[in-house]
């Protein structure tokens, strides 16, 4: 095997041309290396550490709890288990809000402690200059506006971006302001379906959408979401590929049911 070799992985450029193709990107998150395998050998494109993961994993209300630390920790378990697919670590809230210099140093960190092939900052003209800075280094950066989570507070619910006329012109210059700052993709989080079409056809770079509608250059869910396994969470944005939960819960519950009736382990299961 070439040195080299893991370069054949999907990189800023093949998510490019994917767009230019109009092959549509496959991405979901991942926090962990069992299920980063299993995505990647799926085809999955591009696996995003998403501080989502303070939601899901830790079982936080909004994910600005989440910690630089948190973020390496959780990266290196999925870079472990991916042959393929792009990684891309999520900043986390205050990481990379106070000066592009920071920023800079927290992205650095990131990609050289855990073999990310990226990172994803939220806001849009607000963090151009830090976007530029981090990209002007070298470092790939994913954006992230609409619905920006680690902004729930100031927004006060986590309803739909975008649907008035101010906002939707905002968003619109937010993404060009990435695009133009370097970023070479955006994710566009929950905002009306005709506005991410003309977002996605404005630009050169790939939108990849979160109940942004079929238009986007690509879709991303968050995992335990689309696997049916985060039971109480059911926006209209989430499909359900799968009822883990129901599939873990009738395991569980017949494991539990073997050791106390004993019928487990049997000989040959022993030593
Ligand atoms: O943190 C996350 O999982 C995300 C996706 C929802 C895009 O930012």
């Amino acid at each position: 095997m070439s040195v080299h070799s893991e370069f054949r992985r999907i990189t800023t450029n093949s998510l490019l041309l994917s767009k230019q193709k109009g092959e549509k990107i496959a991405a979901l998150t991942a926090y962990d290396f069992i299920t980063a395998k299993l995505l990647d050998k799926a085809g999955v494109d591009v696996l995003l550490v998403g501080d989502s993961l303070g939601n899901v994993f830790q079982g936080n209300d909004t994910t600005l709890p989440v910690t630089m630390d948190e973020m390496i920790y959780h990266t290196k378990a999925v870079t472990k288990g991916v042959e393929r697919a792009m990684v891309v670590c999520d900043m986390p809230f205050m990481s990379y809000q106070t000066s592009a210099n920071e920023a800079f140093r927290n992205a650095g960190r990131i990609m050289k402690e855990t073999s990310a092939g990226a990172v994803k900052l939220e806001g849009g003209i607000r963090i151009a200059e830090t976007v530029e800075k981090i990209t002007e280094n070298g470092i790939p950066v994913m954006g992230h506006i609409g619905l920006t989570p680690q902004s729930i507070h100031l927004f006060g619910s986590y309803k739909a971006r975008g649907k008035s006329v101010d906002e939707a012109e905002q968003i619109k210059k937010d993404a060009k302001a990435l695009e133009e700052a370097g970023a070479f993709a955006i994710v566009l989080e929950k905002i009306p379906k005709e506005l991410a079409k003309e977002i996605t056809e404005s630009l050169m770079v790939p939108t990849i959408g979160i109940g942004a509608g079929a238009h986007c250059d690509g879709q991303i869910l968050v995992t335990p979401d689309m696997l049916g396994l985060n039971v109480d969470f059911n926006p209209r944005f989430v499909r359900h590929y799968a009822a883990l939960a129901d599939v873990m819960g009738l395991a569980i519950g017949k494991y539990v049911d073997d050791v106390k009736g004993q019928n487990f382990p049997s000989d040959k299961e022993s030593y």
